[in-house]
């Protein structure tokens, strides 16, 4: 069985870093055990064009909240990201991508708040950092799936090049367009990967 949201709830709409704490905490409620996310995200690497999809090995949380502030002494807050994507889902995910047809790289997230994109410096240094791709969403659901308790695989699709990295402007619009381009890719990965999941 599988239980699917239909979209996610951002950071950046209302300023809660915990927007997403009881979808997840319903998700671990009735049984999940893992939480495969997904999301549009921008390339800071140019062997990875907008259309790509990425596998997220790790990430970098770059706002300096945290989904678990205020979560008391006895709740274990102190979660441990170590392997947080877990490595062995995540090669099932890199075999499910190799099965449908489809090349998935992979690569370190960084989480920026938005929903202003980034500036070109701000992405300079997102590769300094060691940040492959960058998004506005992912690592609060990371994080908070890991305090329930529940396994995280996540695949990124790449809808842009991040700001500076090539000439021009980004818009949303982009981000749309491409993510409806890509979306029979994403869907035969993610296909291939539920019918492989034990
Ligand atoms: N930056 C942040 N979030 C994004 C981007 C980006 O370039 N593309 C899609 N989501």
């Amino acid at each position: 069985p599988v239980a699917v949201l239909q979209g996610r709830a951002h950071y950046y709409e209302r300023g809660r870093p915990d927007e997403m704490r009881d979808a997840i905490r319903t998700l671990a409620g009735i049984g999940c055990e893992t939480l495969l996310q997904t999301n549009a995200a921008g390339s800071l690497c140019l062997d990875m064009p907008p259309g790509s999809v990425m596998a997220i090995t790790d990430h970098i949380n770059f706002t300096g909240v945290n989904p678990l502030f205020g979560i008391g002494p006895g709740d274990g807050r102190f979660v441990d990201m170590v392997d947080a994507y877990d490595p062995a889902l995540t090669q099932a995910l890199l075999a499910a991508a190799d099965a449908a047809g489809v090349t998935c790289h992979q690569g370190v997230y960084i989480w920026f708040s938005g929903p202003s994109f980034e500036t070109p410096a701000e992405i300079r240094a997102a590769r300094v950092l060691g940040a492959d791709a960058v998004g506005m969403s992912t690592v609060p659901e990371t994080i908070l799936a890991r305090h329930a308790g529940l396994k995280v695989v996540a695949l990124s699709l790449m809808t842009n090049y991040a700001a500076g990295l090539v000439p021009g402007k980004l818009g949303h619009e982009q981000t749309l367009a491409v993510a409806k381009a890509s979306a029979s890719d994403v869907k035969r990965v993610l296909r291939a990967f539920l019918e492989r999941y034990t």
